[in-house]
């Protein structure tokens, strides 16, 4: 049994990431969607109201769950059995930091990263641009699905 996680702030969750999403999810037997704190990051979505997000949204994906953790990704890992993380790479943008981590929790707890080319059609999205249009008013119902896209308008007001 094959077990992948997806990890990322999902603040919300976009296109982009269920592209990922979908695409592990016939690859491995397995695929854990989980939700990671990034203190880098503040978010407007508590953990639970992403959770319920992504879990509507990939409710059509049979192995694919939706978990949440506050410590070490490489620690989330090796307490269930996960061996693979899979993440999107965007662009050459993303690749320094993708690798670093990707290093990283390959010492901390063997786990192997696989970085899957994101879609061209998401190549610039983010869940920060999707956030930032939101703010101002912007659509953005082409970049998230739609209970994502009646979430932010009920947050931030957008149109
Ligand atoms: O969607 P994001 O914000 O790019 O995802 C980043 C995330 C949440 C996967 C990353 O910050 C993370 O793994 N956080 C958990 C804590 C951790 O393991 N940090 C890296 C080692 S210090």
């Amino acid at each position: 049994m094959k077990r992948a996680v997806c990890p990322g702030s999902f603040d919300p969750i976009t296109y982009g990431h269920l592209d990922i999403i979908k695409r592990a999810s016939a690859q491995f037997d397995q695929v854990v969607v989980a939700v990671l704190e990034n203190r880098t990051k503040s978010s407007l979505f508590t953990v639970a109201e992403r959770i319920e997000m992504i879990a509507e949204t990939t409710a059509t994906l049979p192995n694919v769950s939706v978990d949440s953790w506050t410590g070490l990704l490489a620690e989330y890992c090796k307490n269930n059995s996960i061996t693979a993380i899979v993440k999107g790479l965007r662009a050459v943008t993303d690749f320094d930091y993708e690798l670093q981590m990707a290093q990283l929790n390959l010492q901390a707890s063997g786990v192997e990263t696989m970085l899957m080319a994101t879609a061209p059609a998401h190549s610039f999205l983010s869940s920060s641009l999707v956030k930032e249009l939101a703010h101002y008013g912007g659509d953005v119902s082409t970049m998230v699905p739609p209970n994502v896209n009646a979430a932010l308008k009920l947050r931030v007001g957008g149109k």
